[in-house]
């Protein structure tokens, strides 16, 4: 038998054993490694069973070194294409059964099937369609690859994949609550702090297409290169209520700004921003803040001693606390001007570690005196001279 005759026997058994754990409900997933094909830039496939719509398919995942692609195959046509890749392109395919595994290895003179005990116990379970439907999709969308979210064919890049969630999550969180402005009071966005404008895109994208709304959206920045870059894709993407505004936040006109909202402003960028919404008397503010060093250098320097210094005597529970307390504060400052607000977590510390989110409603009421005492109180305690955000907004005291 002929050392090709042999390649083949062996993967006839390995591809025979996957066609019966796959039919037999017992595969779990199967491995690709040691490349060897001529695209050098593909690392390893991983394969899981997948039900789209109803139906089994393989869904692999094919690692390159910059990207993940995905691509989903009814089982006949997947085992036509494991016989080509490990013919052509990877030297080992592991399967994992419940019922074993089974290594297909080509390194060394001959073939090899090594069989052991499943490392696997559990069924396997049937993992839904994992392309999520995203509100702002990553196909189809020219801006996502301008801005490099994505490349040409609407794959998201490696390095984008967290700032890809953040922004959808951010609009998802959003959708709801722009859904319940009326139209007429929701003429201007404002997106402050939009560095190179992913929110902003994505922000105005779902208002004109998914809304179906002709409301501004302006993304405020102070990077006059960043502006410029903005406003060049905005124009080629036909979003014609789209633009970026070269400034300062707290120099911004913020007239009319009916929603305001900011993803990561460093510092007290974030204060500025709440007191243009404020300000404005704008219907939402939703900010998620970034670095809280103002109020931790007030209570770094404080001169009276609290309850919490055998806690925040340590630096990383001061900087956590310095955070909770900038946080809750500017919530404060917000019910004082008669904002109902929520603070929570709006996506997982592995996609950044900035993941809190104010989120602000205008109620019909008046001021809240009782916030503002409580704010004055939270101030003694902690010995804080200043919130930045109550000069922002002019309160006195
Ligand atoms: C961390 S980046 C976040 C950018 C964008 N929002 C995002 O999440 O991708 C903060 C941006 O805010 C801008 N910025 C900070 N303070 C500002 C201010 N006072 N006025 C205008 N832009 C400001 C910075 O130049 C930077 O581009």
């Amino acid at each position: 038998m002929s050392a090709m005759d042999q390649t083949l026997t062996k993967l006839d058994q390995f591809l025979a054993e996957l066609d019966t754990a796959i039919a037999d409900g017992t595969f779990v997933r199967l491995s690709l490694r040691n490349p060897f094909g001529a695209d050098e830039t593909l690392k390893s496939i991983d394969i899981k069973p997948v039900a789209i719509r109803g139906e089994l398919k393989l869904g692999f995942t094919f690692h390159h070194q910059r990207r993940d692609l995905i691509q989903n195959h009814p089982p006949a046509g997947a085992i036509g294409q494991l016989r080509k890749l490990l013919t052509t392109s990877f030297r080992q395919g592991f399967l994992y059964a419940t019922t074993a595994d089974l290594l297909y290895d080509t390194q060394g003179k001959s073939p090899k099937l090594t069989r052991s005990a499943a490392s696997s116990k559990g069924a396997p379970t049937l993992e839904h369609d994992r392309t999520k439907k995203r509100l702002i999709p990553a196909g189809g969308k020219p801006y996502l690859a301008e801005l490099g979210v994505t490349d040409a064919e609407g794959n998201v890049l490696k390095t984008s994949g967290d700032k890809f969630r953040q922004i959808n999550r951010y609009v998802e969180i959003l959708a709801p609550l722009l859904a319940a402005i009326p139209a007429e009071r929701m003429r201007r966005i404002l997106d402050m702090g939009a560095g190179k404008g992913y929110l902003t895109f994505a922000v105005a994208d779902y208002v004109a297409n998914t809304l179906k709304r002709e409301t501004e959206v302006v993304g405020v920045e102070f990077r006059d290169e960043l502006v410029k870059l903005c406003n060049d894709i905005a124009g080629r993407s036909q979003l014609d209520h789209l633009s970026f505004a070269a400034g300062s936040i707290e120099n911004f006109d913020s007239t009319g700004a009916d929603v305001l909202i900011a993803l990561h402003a460093c510092d007290t960028a974030t204060d500025d921003a709440i007191a243009k919404g404020i300000e404005a008397g704008s219907e939402l503010i939703v900010v998620a803040p970034c670095c809280h060093k103002q109020i931790r250098r007030e209570m770094e320097t404080a001169n009276h001693q609290t309850d919490l210094d055998f806690v925040l005597r340590h630096g990383i529970f001061m900087e956590r606390e310095a955070e909770m307390v900038t946080d809750a504060m500017r919530a404060m400052i917000l019910e004082y001007y008669g904002y109902s607000t929520k603070v929570f977590e709006f996506i997982g510390t592995e996609h950044t570690p900035k993941n809190v989110l104010i989120v602000a409603q205008k109620m019909k009421r008046g001021r809240d005196e009782g916030q503002l005492k409580k704010f004055k109180d939270a101030k003694a305690y902690f010995g804080i001279r200043k919130h930045y955000l109550e000069d922002a907004v002019g309160l006195e005291g």
